[in-house]
Parts: structure tokens; sequence; C-alpha cells
């Protein structure tokens, strides 16, 4: 089925990711079945939904009459067999459980007809093995949204091994009906392209702390108004939940090993308590009169080139295993988390000889994985690629 005659989209999940895509979808004039466990759950999503377009509206960037139209396209439902009638697509949002997902997928198989497309938001887990709980493997992608998905313009489009270049290019198709910018994953790896390099500079952020060279407002501060970034590393760990932030870093720490050694210490408090950021209220900051304020004299503490370095060296790593372009690499931290620039294109304009050096630095002060630079690097900088001053760097 070519992508223009997609009509039924249904969203598993009412939570923070499910409300907000099956939002943009009936912006963009699909027919949305969000489904969830229970009606309380539904009821919350849809009121998050009118939230949401009200504020759209009150900015002028919808009329009333649209926001109502949208609205009225999505249905709410517990049933499964209802919501997948007729549907054309699916995409779920559900927690990040892998089991829990298989069973999703094994569902939609069985109620959605032949033809329709289904797809993940999944910010980690293996698209193929949810692939393999259907008998349509070759119809099952990713389709990662973020947070929160009524402003980020990107989509991840995640092929997995047994994705056929149809459904890949649906995901494309239904990414731009919506707007937004779709980045390709070549290839099913853990973390994706953003949350991998954006797990690498919590990461470096989370030591940091630990080891007491900077607080976190301080690493914050740092982060955003030296390095640009719309948030501080903590400020957006607590922002996307950091229960979520959690099952990534265990996700990337099986896959990748050492280069993502989790720190305990300071995440696991926080999530034994039950403080999982702005949706608990509380977190790295305490979120229960709004969006923490970073205060602007501890920029001193943290330098902000060690976050670069760090990004850095895992896009190395993402094209060393032929994941991702440079570019879609840059497009996917520009777009997905509103970064000033891609780490490819910094390296290229910074030296990549600079970011090295500054590995090598770090690597020989602390003997960490994270730090340790990627062959990739070090065979760029032995060519002479060095960037924007050489004619040649990552691009
Ligand atoms: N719908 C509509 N409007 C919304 C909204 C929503 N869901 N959420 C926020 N807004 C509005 C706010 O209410 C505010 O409106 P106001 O001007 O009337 O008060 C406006 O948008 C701007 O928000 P803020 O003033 O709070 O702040 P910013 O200018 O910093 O913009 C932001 C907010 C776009 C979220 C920006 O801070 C940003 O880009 N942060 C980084 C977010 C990010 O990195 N997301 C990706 C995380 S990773 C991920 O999601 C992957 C997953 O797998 C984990």
């Amino acid at each position: 089925m070519g992508v223009e005659k997609l009509k039924k989209i249904v969203v598993v999940g009412a939570g923070s990711m499910g409300h907000g895509i099956a939002q943009i979808l009936a912006m963009a004039s699909y027919d949305v079945a969000m489904v969830d466990v229970s009606d309380e759950f539904l009821q919350k999503g849809l009121e998050k939904i009118k939230w949401s377009l009200n504020k759209i509206v009150e900015k002028r960037r919808i009329r009333p009459e649209d926001a109502e139209a949208a609205l009225s396209r999505i249905v709410t439902t517990t049933s499964y067999e209802k919501a997948g009638e007729n549907a054309d697509f699916a995409i779920e949002a559900a927690p990040e459980k892998m089991e829990l997902k298989k069973t999703i997928f094994a569902k939609l198989d069985e109620v959605t007809p032949n033809h329709a497309i289904l797809t993940s938001n999944t910010s980690t887990l293996s698209i193929t093995e949810m692939g393999s709980a259907t008998k349509r493997p070759d119809k099952v992608a990713g389709m990662h949204f973020f947070n929160p998905p009524q402003l980020m313009q990107l989509v991840e489009a995640i092929r997995g091994d047994n994705t056929s270049n149809e459904t890949l290019d649906a995901v494309v198709g239904v990414t731009k009906k919506l707007g937004k910018t779709p980045v390709i994953v070549k290839k099913d790896v853990r973390g994706f392209i953003v949350n991998r390099v954006l797990g690498s500079v919590f990461n470096e952020a989370f030591w940091t702390l630990h080891r007491g060279e900077a607080t976190k407002e301080g690493i914050d501060a740092s982060v955003k108004y030296t390095g640009g970034f719309p948030m501080g590393w903590f400020e957006l760990a607590d922002y996307v939940g950091l229960d979520i932030g959690y099952e990534v870093g265990e996700v990337l720490y099986a896959a990748y090993g050492e280069r993502f050694k989790p720190c305990p210490e300071v995440i696991d408090p926080l999530i034994k308590e039950r403080k999982f950021g702005q949706k608990t209220g509380a977190g790295f900051y305490d979120w229960s009169k709004g969006r923490p304020r970073i205060p602007f004299n501890l920029l001193e503490e943290y330098d902000v080139e060690r976050s670069w370095a760090t990004a850095v060296n895992e896009a190395a790593w993402l094209l060393k295993d032929d994941a991702a372009t440079p570019q879609d690499i840059d497009t996917g931290m520009k777009l997905g988390t509103g970064w000033p620039s891609g780490p490819c294109e910094y390296a290229d304009r910074a030296g990549l000889d600079v970011m090295l050096n500054k590995l090598k630095e770090l690597h020989g002060k602390y003997q960490m994985e994270m730090y340790k630079p990627c062959p990739v690097l070090e065979e760029y900088v032995g060519k002479g690629w060095l960037g924007k001053k050489t004619g040649r760097g990552f691009m």
C-alpha cells in the first residue's frame, strides 16, 4: 500500500510519548486509535493532548477549529480488536520491556489487516526481536520520536534485520507527512543514533559529578550557557524521565560494555526512591514549581569540551558500526535534541586532532573506556583528515 493511501493509525500507549504521537498524527489528518490498558490512562493522555493543542492554538500555529478537528480524529479504546480494525499502520509506545513489547506486537499482528505496517517507538530495544513476535517481520520497523513529539522535529527510521525497503519507505513517508525530518538508522544497533550519543554525554556528566569535580548545577550551567544546548544534562535526564534513562543506560552497557559503564552511585538512589524527574515532581532537581532554574554563576566548574569530545567519540563509533552517516548523526542531534551543532560538524570545525587530544588527555587521567578514542577517529587524524582546516574530516 502506498504511503499516501494510509488512513488509520493505531498508537499503543497513552503515556508521555504515546499521547503526543497520537496528537501529531491527528493534526496531520490521520484517523487515530489510541489504545491502552485502562480508561484512566487514556483519559490522562487525552487531557495532555487537549493541553498541548491549546498551547499550539495560543501560539497561533493552528486555528481553534483545526485543533477541534484533530481531537475528533482520535478515538480511545482498551480493545486491541477495535483499534486494529481497518488499521494501515501502528506505532507502539508502551513501557520499555521487551516481553511486553513482543506481546503487543503479536497482538497487533493478530488484529490488524495483513498490509498493516507495525512500528515501535522504543528508545533502544531490538526492532528485529519485536518483529520475530509477528508473522510479518518484513513489515516491522522502528519509528522513534523525541520528547516532546509535538515540538521535536526528528524521527529515527530504524531498519531491523528483516525490515523491507517498502516498510522503511513508509516510515519515512509518514514522518514527512507529519512535517518532521527522518534520519535512517541503517542497522538495529542499541541506542540507535541519538540515545547512543546522548547516553555518552550523560555518563560523562554522571561520572564527573560522582568524582566530585563539579556540581550538577555547575555542569548544567556550562552545558546550557557556554555550550548553547537547550537543557543541561541533569535537567534533560529529569525531563526525559530517569526511569527511561536508567533502562537505556542498562541496555547500552549490556551492548557496548565498559564504554557505557553506568554510575550507580548517582542514579540508583533516585530510581529506588522513584524520583523519576519531571513526571514525578522530583529527580536530580525539584520540578514541583516547574522547570528548574540553572544558575549562571557556576560556569567555571565544568569544561563543556568534555561533553563534545565524548559525543564526537560516540559519533565515530556509530560510523565504525556503519549504523548511520555523519550527516544523519548531525541532523539527529540537532533536530532530536536541539543541539546547536551536530558532533561531526563540531569536530570538523574544532579539529579532529583537537578532539582526539582531548580524549587522550581524559583517558590518560581517568583510565575509563568512555574516553578511549574510537579507531575511526585515530584513523582519520592519521590520514590528515582534521576537518575544515585540511578540507576533509568527518565530511
Ligand atoms: N505541546 C505544546 N507546547 C509545549 C509542549 C507540548 N507538549 N511542551 C512545551 N510546550 C511549550 C511550553 O509550554 C512553552 O510555552 P510558553 O512559551 O507559552 O510557556 C514553549 O513550548 C517553550 O517551552 P519552554 O519555554 O519551557 O522552553 P524551551 O524554549 O527550552 O523549549 C524544548 C522547550 C523544546 C523542550 C527545549 O528545551 C528542548 O529542545 N529541550 C531538549 C529536549 C530533548 O532533548 N528532547 C529529546 C530527549 S531524548 C528522547 O526523547 C528520546 C527518548 O527515547 C528518551
